[in-house]
């Protein structure tokens, strides 16, 4: 079965080390120092200090062209290359939620042209959106965005998330975390 729920944890364990965490808005995070994300509720680190759970779901925004380039150009997660990586956490405000489906369509694709942003920016990008309110439990963020690359491209990826963060649809980013990490396979 694939794996759709995941559970990003912080602490003093896992593959990832964190080489910095930045607030953008709102609250911050309790400071950490690694980062172990599992599947499928297999938490594997109970001692974490933050445990941050989202989920896969469908697409809410893509149109059929828009998807089938996304899915040609996108490559996977986890290849060993991939040593670098970037959780951000993001939640909406309420104006956000409390819109109809047709008008977050209209800022997100017309006014904000996100999907257009990444694709000309970083069209391979290895990425995974997880929805955290869709979960029972009620959860501090609303996404869970997580991204995988080589250091070479850590340019690349900078100047995309300045741009995205120009866009109308940041406008109603009320909290926002970023966290920065390398893959360090052999954990001390
Ligand atoms: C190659 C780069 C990127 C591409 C192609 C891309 C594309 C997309 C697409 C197509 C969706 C809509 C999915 C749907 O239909 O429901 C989406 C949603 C989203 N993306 Fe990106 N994205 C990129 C980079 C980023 C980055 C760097 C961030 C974070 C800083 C981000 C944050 C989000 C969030 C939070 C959503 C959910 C929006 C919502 O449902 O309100 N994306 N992205």
């Amino acid at each position: 079965m694939t794996a759709r729920l995941f559970s990003f944890m912080g602490g003093d364990t896992g593959l990832w080390q964190i080489t910095s965490m930045q607030t953008h808005l709102g609250e911050p995070l309790p400071a950490v120092r690694r980062l172990d994300i599992t599947s499928n509720n297999h938490d594997s680190t109970p001692q974490a200090t933050w445990i941050l759970r989202g989920i896969t779901s469908n697409e809410r925004y893509v149109t059929r062209t828009e998807h089938d380039e996304i899915v040609a150009k996108q490559l996977a997660l986890g290849r060993p290359e991939l040593t670098c990586a970037a959780l951000i956490a993001l939640r909406k405000n309420p104006a956000w939620w409390a819109l109809s489906q047709d008008e977050r369509l209209h800022i997100f694709k017309e006014q904000s042209q996100h999907t257009r942003i990444g694709l000309q920016q970083f069209a391979s990008l290895p990425r995974r959106l997880h929805h955290c309110r869709d979960l029972a439990e009620p959860q501090p963020f609303d996404f869970m965005t997580w991204f995988e690359f080589t250091p070479a491209e850590v340019p690349t990826f900078n100047l995309l998330l300045a741009q995205l963060r120009a866009i109308p649809e940041w406008q109603y980013v009320e909290r926002e975390v970023e966290l920065r990490c390398v893959r360090e396979d052999n954990q001390k």
